[in-house]
């Protein structure tokens, strides 16, 4: 046998909250069928995807190799920002994005800072890359706000390579005022700042989406986004980055090609044409939050706050919460994976699903 990498042997194996087929196939012989199952756990767009997304899918030629310049997308994204597409790298799902960061510019023994508890592919890329990874832990005693002046104190001294800042925060659902990333940004101009905003096209209220597109310039932010998220297109897997153009051509080198399929990147193009698809959804999402925030606390529940289009809430054991739910064709995400064994992630999702999973909840609640 021959020995992985040691950062590979200590990685431990991926742990992500989507329900799994076969899950699917266990409920099926219970009796609850597939397509009565929703799907809380994923914190996608609620309406799904764009009619349009379909429409475009159904003319392609999946024979030909698909364009590994993304030179369409990258050219309407750009011009969305109002930015040049030098500026733009399209990957597969914001996922790869994370990954690339890390290849193109984690050293073995270099720092990687991360604010926490959040999504776990950034501990994860940094140490396969030979990273050391350091965590700012925001208490859940402080609803998981990040205490700006430590943390600024804790990165001047951490001499990071690159700092992972999640924006929305998954699976907090806290937020961090563009003001305050910048001056995390000016105090520290030798560390890569990457700005994953997969859930700021749910920000609620709006103010400070975009705040930050001009901190690109500066040469160590990185804007990271999920098409993914945003138009309900996980299956497909669609993200972009908008930095500097040398670092968005550091990324370009180091990622895999035709790593974005020719039906992700229609669907990406059909999505972006759909404005007032995701308009809806995004009134849909606030509706839903507040919805499930309001029924799930007069069951007694602790909800978190959250600035986007989930929410996390406390139920004593996660595992069995979801174990419940699950058995009646519901799917939350379970937070233990997070570091936080008693909270539960639930998704926005149509009211009329939201009323079935509040109805369920209510027996359960009370057990909790
Ligand atoms: C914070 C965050 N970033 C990135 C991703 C990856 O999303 P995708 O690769 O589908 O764009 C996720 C997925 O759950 C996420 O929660």
């Amino acid at each position: 046998m021959i020995d992985p990498r040691p950062e590979v042997a200590a990685l431990p194996r991926v742990v992500h909250g989507a329900v799994k087929d076969s899950e699917l196939r266990l409920l099926a012989k219970a009796g609850v069928r597939p397509d009565e199952v929703v799907d809380f756990s994923v914190n996608s767009n609620p309406l799904g995807p764009s009619p349009r997304v379909r429409e475009a899918l159904a003319g392609i030629d999946v024979a030909r190799y698909p364009d590994d310049d993304a030179s369409d997308l990258r050219a309407a994204l750009a011009q969305r920002f109002g930015v040049s597409p030098e500026q733009v790298l399209v990957a597969n799902g914001s996922a790869e994005l994370i990954w690339l960061v890390c290849l193109a510019y984690v050293r073995p023994g270099d720092t990687v800072a991360i604010f926490g508890p959040t999504f776990g592919e950034y501990e994860r890329a940094a140490r396969l890359a030979g990273g050391r990874v350091i965590t700012f832990s925001a208490p859940r005693e402080d609803a998981f706000r990040i205490a700006v002046p430590q943390a600024l104190a804790w990165l001047r001294t951490a001499n990071a390579r690159i700092a992972f800042i999640c924006n929305p925060n998954n699976p907090t659902g806290t937020y961090l005022e563009p003001a305050v990333i910048a001056a995390l940004v000016d105090a520290n101009p030798e560390t890569l700042f990457i700005i994953d905003e997969a859930y700021a096209a749910f920000l609620r209220p709006e103010a400070g989406l975009d705040a930050l597109l001009h901190e690109i310039n500066r040469g160590n932010v990185l804007l990271m986004r999920s098409m993914t998220k945003d138009y309900a297109i996980a299956g497909l897997r669609l993200g972009y980055a908008l930095a500097a153009a040398e670092v968005i051509d550091a990324l370009a080198r180091a990622k895999p090609p035709w790593s974005v399929s020719r039906p992700a990147l229609s669907a990406g193009l059909a999505s972006l044409d759909d404005e007032a698809h995701l308009r809806r959804s995004q009134l849909s999402a606030a509706e839903a939050v507040t919805f499930l925030q309001a029924e799930l606390r007069r069951l007694g529940v602790t909800v978190h706050e959250t600035r986007t289009n989930f929410l996390l809430a406390e139920v004593g054991d996660a595992a069995r919460m979801r174990s419940a739910l699950l058995r009646e064709g519901l799917v939350v995400r379970d937070c233990t994976s997070f570091g936080l064994p008693t909270c539960i992630r639930i998704a926005a999702r149509p009211l009329d699903e939201c009323r079935r999973l509040v109805s369920a909840f209510a027996p359960l609640a009370v057990a909790a």
